[in-house]
């Protein structure tokens, strides 16, 4: 296949990139290069014919139009998005120009392609989207493809208005998409505002390690290249229409979250030891969703998906990671509000 792979300079965008490549398709990566982006997460497959790279914004309506002429994809994994929770409380405009009028320039740039080429059943554009358009869960009780949309973060809305778009547009004109909504992913190249990367990078500069509230807010974790393989997966096989939940069954509250890093570090850096002791509780993030948790049953028993790491397994692997490639992070932290607290403009 031929993908237009849009945010692939991103965090789950590039390495839906390289597995995209590895697996022999044919790739091209739309990128506005934002704040959120590097290229060296794709350096990799930077030299590989299956590759290329077009620098583009999805608010540009134009842009797109010439680049689906130049390169006549066979499918879209639509992953661009501004996607910083904290940040889309200070600013919210960018998440409403990018993750909706943006999805919008891309579903008609898609519509005007695909009915081109006589519009073929096998084309895809595939909506990568978060389990966060779904709220907040009380103690028990997890998503499905079925809960109702409940939003309460600027960036969760935008993901839920841009989710809405791309059904309107499957039912309206016929365009055969597939979603998926995933959780929390963590694992390699993932940018240094997040907070696994910060856990780990606080901790090894001995810096006060920030966790929100009391840190109970729990989340439902999945390695990187697991939810890559989910994707190329629900894009080869989903059934047009229809969405996926993607999770890792893998809940952890925060403040367990941090403390196994904090061992894991104990172990591996030990003159920094015990790492624990920097954990600092500061002020919680404005309308905090207390927990979310997908029920994966749709995607395991229709399309054959599991999830190929253990929760422990992958943090072992995302701390070596950070510890050997100081030269991807180091730069990374003159990024503009990388290191400060954000998301307190509510
Ligand atoms: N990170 C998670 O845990 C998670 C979980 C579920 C779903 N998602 C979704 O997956 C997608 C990717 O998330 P991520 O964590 O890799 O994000 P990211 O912030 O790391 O990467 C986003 C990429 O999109 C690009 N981009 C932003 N605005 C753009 C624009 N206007 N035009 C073109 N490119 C633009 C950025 O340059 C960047 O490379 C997002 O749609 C997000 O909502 C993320």
């Amino acid at each position: 296949m031929k993908i237009l792979i849009t945010g692939g300079a991103g965090f789950i965008g590039s390495a839906v990139v390289r597995l995209a490549v590895a697996r022999g398709h044919h790739v091209v990566n739309l990128d506005a290069l934002t704040y959120a982006a590097n290229l060296a997460n794709v350096a990799s497959v930077d030299n590989s014919p299956l590759y290329r790279f077009e620098q583009a914004d999805i608010r540009d309506r134009q842009a797109l139009t010439r680049i689906f002429s130049d390169h006549a994809p066979d499918a879209v994994m639509h992953l661009a998005a501004e996607s910083h929770v904290d940040r889309s409380i200070d600013g919210p405009g960018d998440f409403i120009e990018t993750n909706i009028t943006g999805t919008f320039n891309l579903l008609e740039a898609a519509r005007a392609h695909w009915q081109a080429q006589g519009r073929p059943d096998s084309f895809r554009l595939h909506h990568i989207s978060t389990d966060e358009v779904f709220g907040s869960l009380g103690p028990t009780g997890q998503f499905t493809e079925t809960t109702p949309y409940d939003p309460r973060s600027p960036y969760s809305a935008s993901k839920a208005a841009s989710d809405h778009l791309v059904r309107a547009w499957h039912e309206t004109y016929g365009l055969p998409v597939v979603l998926t909504n995933c959780s929390n992913n963590y694992g390699p190249f993932h940018f240094p505002e997040k907070l696994i990367p910060v856990v780990i990078l606080n901790a090894l500069h001995g810096r006060p390690i920030p966790v929100y509230g009391q840190g109970e807010n729990v989340r439902d974790w999945l390695y990187v290249e697991d939810h890559a393989a989910a994707l190329l997966l629900a894009l080869e096989k989903g059934v047009p229409g229809r969405s996926y939940a993607i999770g890792g069954e893998n809940e952890r509250r925060n403040i367990d979250l941090v403390r196994t890093i904090c061992a894991l570090l104990d172990e591996m850096r030990p003159d920094g030891a015990p790492h624990d002791r920097l954990i600092t509780f500061v002020t919680d993030r404005p309308g905090h969703d207390a927990r979310y948790a997908i029920d994966p049953s749709r995607i395991r028993e229709e399309l054959g998906w599991s999830p190929s790491v253990t929760v422990e397994e992958g943090l072992r692997r995302t701390v070596r990671w950070y510890l050997d490639n100081e030269d991807w992070w180091r730069p990374l932290l003159d990024r503009q509000g990388v290191g400060q607290r954000l998301g307190t403009k509510a």
